[in-house]
């Protein structure tokens, strides 16, 4: 009887799991590429064994597995918020503070408990970009991503979905192709309507727009721009409305944070779209910094200017960096800099706060950006720093 029972749920389980997917992906070609990476792909779920390597056939099998464990550990174990950690406090203000996160630090376990404990939202810094999603044109590797929307799910965290349409990390099927408009515009919308179908429910905002600015505020002369014209942006943010009505959809830039000839294009274009009523939430900056070169005023109005179009603004890949040698008396400067950050984007109604990182120990930063370091919340062992009691000191005002 009990054996039944099991089977009996198995079953239901299996089916359940198969409809949704099909529901999702809208189209026959969807479910082909869908089909083709759950054969091709292979994944590591991080947040399991070290050793355990997963392929997709098998994905499949634990994820049914684990929908039936989820739901014991969801009446077993509730998770445990401290109301005074970085999420808690933030939290209580109804604001996201969230980390970009690469899935492969998670075997370090202070990695992963800084991340549960201190944040409520994440977003990938690699894994969801083009390149990584949809290597070969009819092949879509979600299983990867899906791990990291199972673990915010698990842990209460919203994500950021980012990014759909950028000029960098794309396939060489795409850069080396040649397109006409019409094609590569429907390059855009299949691939939109894709991801978007794939991570409906589970993505709270969309980067739709990446970095679509050149510094003198006119369009970024991409692949997009320059076969599409502006019709790509449109494309885009049509599609992901279409396919998921419920998550929001920003366009995020760097160098638009305070006003400048840059954020004066970005602002112009987000009020046509906002006239002409193409769907879009708002606004990211990415908030690259330099710790001591921030022009507050001139960010808390830029802000204000895109709030009066009814859109909302995220902080959306925020570090300071600090230009060596780092001294103790620069790491206070930093935190005191966080802390006005918070404080801005509190008195403006900034709706997520979300650094480029965790810990110093694995940022972009000292790669990209030559002679700077030490540009995030937590030290190399992931003690905080003075950014940490900077932001609860803003949050608890
Ligand atoms: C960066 C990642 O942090 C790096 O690991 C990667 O090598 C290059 O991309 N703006 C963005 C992010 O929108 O996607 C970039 O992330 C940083 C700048």
């Amino acid at each position: 009887m009990k054996k039944w029972l099991v089977f009996l749920v198995c079953i239901f389980v299996l089916f359940g799991c198969t409809n949704v997917k099909q529901e999702d992906m809208g189209t026959e070609n969807a479910t082909e590429a869908t089909d083709a990476a759950e054969e091709n792909g292979e994944v590591k779920d991080p947040t399991q064994s070290e050793t355990e390597e997963v392929t997709s056939n098998d994905t499949k099998a634990s994820e049914t597995e684990t929908q039936v464990n989820d739901s014991k550990t969801e009446e077993a174990v509730a998770l445990v918020i401290d109301p005074e950690s970085l999420r808690g406090l933030a939290s209580a203000k109804n604001m996201y503070i969230g980390a970009a996160i690469d899935m492969k630090y998670f075997k370090e376990k202070a990695y992963q408990d800084t991340l549960k404990n201190q944040f409520n939202m994440l977003v990938l810094e690699n894994l969801m970009k083009w390149a990584s999603m949809n290597p070969n044109r009819e092949q879509f590797i979600f299983a990867g991503a899906d791990i990291a929307v199972k673990f915010a799910k698990e842990n209460q965290m919203a994500m950021r979905g980012h990014t759909l349409i950028w000029h960098q990390q794309l396939p060489l099927w795409l850069t080396e192709g040649t397109w006409s408009k019409e094609e590569l515009l429907s390059i855009v919308d299949y691939y939109v309507e894709n991801m978007v179908t794939h991570f409906k429910g589970s993505i709270d905002s969309w980067d739709v727009l990446n970095e679509i600015f050149e510094e003198d505020g006119s369009f970024r002369q991409s692949m997009w721009y320059k076969t599409t014209g502006e019709e790509y942006i449109t494309h885009a943010l049509v599609k992901a409305r279409e396919m998921d009505p419920d998550a929001k959809l920003f366009i995020n830039d760097y160098n638009v944070e305070f006003i400048n000839a840059k954020s004066d294009g970005l602002y112009n274009l987000v009020k046509k779209l906002v006239e002409q009523g193409v769907p879009l939430d708002g606004v990211g900056f990415q908030s690259h910094f330099i710790h001591d070169q921030i022009d507050y005023d001139s960010l808390e109005k830029n802000i204000q200017r895109f709030t009066a179009l009814g859109l909302e603004v995220q902080f959306t890949e925020i570090d300071l960096r600090i230009k060596a040698p780092v001294t103790d008396e620069r790491l206070v400067e930093q935190g005191e800099a966080y802390k006005k950050l918070m404080e801005i984007a509190l008195r403006n109604g900034v709706t997520a706060f979300v650094t480029w990182g965790i810990s110093d120990l694995h940022t972009w930063v000292p790669g990209f950006f030559i002679g700077y370091a030490s540009p995030l919340l937590y030290d190399n062992k992931y003690n905080p720093k003075a950014g940490v009691e900077g932001i609860k000191v803003a949050l608890r005002e």
